[in-house]
């Protein structure tokens, strides 16, 4: 049957009016070129909003976490610590240095379980590999647990690099997502919650790492007045036009969390009513920014409801997605060494991601939850 509505997706880019204008003006003012004021801005009022010093505008999210591992000395051969659960990024990044990403399974928030980081690193000491880093995500929005992560690690002399790609907005007692580590990664790629249609961000306290990152990201030029070069460089900068749009939209990051997390209580006040079917929740050490909601369907409850929930909301013309498929799962990190419980495989087995974009109401919650509950029905 074709639904007579247009396609609702998983989670839509949004250009205000705000926006538009915003970019005009930063064209109509002459800077086109790769920096300008507009990018500048957008780094202040970011490095203010998350209460950190320094930020330092990307091509993307990726490209922070390449050269945030790169300030932090992973070098070829190293092992990195990076959740299983994640967008395959985090871990690619690693092989960029010729690093090996080392996977660890889940805890309650889906992110990286800290009781499985001393057993990592000793038994990788053990067998003579030097772990330069680790990369805990927090996924769909959640934050990691720092609480028990970030002491644990500087106890064993692990430097941390935070993948905030999902969590801009999110909060931690009383620190934002993006302030955890020596440095932390932002993405603005069109799915995320503010986007500058593709872009990121590395933001820190230490002004060396802001300034080396910078440096880098433009192809480590000399300041001389020829092209010298004593480093090998990037060309990874954020451009001045996409700083205006990430400025504007900047704005607007706390209504944003506001509406996914009220469209996350639309979908649990009603897929809850359904035994054996589970909505995320915040994490009891923070806020999650609820930037995609992930429903969990019991397996003995709901058999494959996943796919089965995933194929007739398709065939509504509505997106869903199953969540990331664990890293130690993917075939080209087959051969990496992997630290389980099997909490990941769990989830991977039985969740799926719902749309949670804000243009939605709570009329088209109603009408995608009256969907999934048909489908759960024997
Ligand atoms: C957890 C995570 N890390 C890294 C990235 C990469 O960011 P980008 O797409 O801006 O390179 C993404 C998403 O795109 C992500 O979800």
């Amino acid at each position: 049957m074709e639904s007579p509505r247009e396609r609702i997706y998983l989670s839509p880019p949004r250009a205000t009016e705000a926006d538009i204008e915003a970019v005009t003006a930063a064209m109509r003012s002459g800077w086109l070129a790769p920096v300008g004021p507009d990018l500048a801005r957008f780094e202040e009022d970011m490095a203010q909003f998350l209460g950190i010093r320094h930020a330092v505008g990307l091509a993307s999210g990726t490209a922070a976490l390449h050269l945030g591992m790169r300030y932090l000395g992973v070098a070829a051969g190293d092992a990195v610590l990076v959740p299983t659960v994640t967008f395959g990024a985090t871990a690619f990044a690693v092989t960029y240095l010729g690093a090996v990403p080392v996977f660890l399974d889940m805890d309650e928030s889906w992110n990286m379980d800290p009781a499985l980081v001393e057993k990592a690193v000793t038994t990788l000491r053990a067998y003579g590999t030097r772990v330069s880093a680790a990369v805990p995500v927090d996924l769909y929005g959640a934050p990691a647990d720092y609480g028990t992560l970030l002491p644990l690690l500087d106890s064993l002399d692990v430097p941390v690099l935070e993948d905030a790609a999902e969590g801009l907005g999110a909060s931690s007692g009383d620190d934002m997502v993006g302030s955890f580590g020596t440095g932390a990664v932002l993405s603005f790629n069109g799915n995320k919650l503010i986007t500058t249609s593709g872009g990121g961000m590395l933001v820190t306290d230490d002004a060396d790492f802001a300034d080396r990152v910078r440096f880098w990201s433009t192809q480590s030029r000399e300041p001389e007045p020829w092209y010298e070069h004593r480093e090998i460089g990037f060309n990874y900068r954020l451009s001045n036009l996409l700083g205006a749009l990430g400025h504007s939209q900047l704005r607007r990051v706390p209504d944003e969390v506001a509406k996914r997390r009220q469209i996350r209580e639309w979908y649990r006040e009603r897929l809850t009513a359904v035994p054996g079917v589970v909505v995320q929740s915040d994490p009891t050490w923070g806020q999650s920014n609820a930037w995609l909601t992930v429903a969990r369907f019991s397996p003995s409850e709901h058999p494959a409801a996943p796919t089965r929930v995933r194929e007739l909301l398709e065939r509504h013309n509505v997106e869903s997605r199953p969540v990331w498929k664990p890293m130690h799962q993917q075939p080209v990190f087959a051969d990496n060494p992997a630290f389980l419980t099997g909490a990941a495989d769990a989830l991977f087995a039985d969740g799926l991601c719902l749309p949670s974009g804000t243009i939605l109401d709570e009329s088209d919650i109603d009408w995608i939850c009256s969907l999934v509950i048909s489908c759960l029905r024997p």
